[in-house]
């Protein structure tokens, strides 16, 4: 009968040790690969505080506005359309945009989303406030294989 409990709280253990381990991986498929440069990591923070607060003098949108739950999900338009999320925006960058007949990079992306759907004051290229930015929606795909051109997520 011992032998028997034993066995069973063993077995239960297993049954436990695979849905943690299964609960990690599905964690680690939606969230970015940690920042280990101690600056790097400053700066995504940074940018990660504009990225959910920053009107930059515009129509009083924040790029969370559209981009939901800070660009790692999918996102809406204020038509409600949707748009894909940011989870791997940095790997398809630069991409051929149809619309501007020419290629974008991401700093043009986004410099692009703060002058047209925020309606803002663009910030420069070099500028902290763009360079955060960066880094956050970067970070967004650490460990995210480089697929230029690729379809977001
Ligand atoms: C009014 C809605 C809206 C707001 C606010 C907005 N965006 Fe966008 N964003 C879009 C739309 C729509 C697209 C996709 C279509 C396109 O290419 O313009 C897009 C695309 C992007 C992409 C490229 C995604 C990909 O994989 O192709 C990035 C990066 C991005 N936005 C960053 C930002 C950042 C950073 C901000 C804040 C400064 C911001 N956006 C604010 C609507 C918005």
């Amino acid at each position: 009968m011992n032998h028997v409990r034993r066995n069973s709280s063993a077995l239960l253990k297993l049954a436990a040790t695979i849905l943690l381990g299964s609960a990690t991986l599905a964690v680690a498929a939606t969230a970015p690969a940690p920042v280990s440069d101690p600056h790097l990591a400053k700066l995504a923070a940074q940018g990660k505080t504009l990225f959910t607060q920053a009107k930059f003098k515009g129509n009083g949108r924040v790029c969370e506005s559209c981009h939901l739950g800070g660009g790692l999900e999918p996102g809406r338009r204020p038509d409600g359309k949707p748009i894909p999320s940011l989870a791997n925006a940095a790997a398809v960058f630069p991409r051929y945009k149809e619309r501007a007949g020419r290629v974008f990079t991401l700093s043009d992306q986004i410099r692009g989303c703060i002058g047209g759907a925020l309606e803002g004051q663009v910030p420069e290229e070099g500028s902290e406030e763009l360079t955060a930015l960066l880094v956050y929606v970067t970070s967004l795909s650490q460990g995210k294989a480089i697929d230029m051109g690729g379809k977001p997520q």
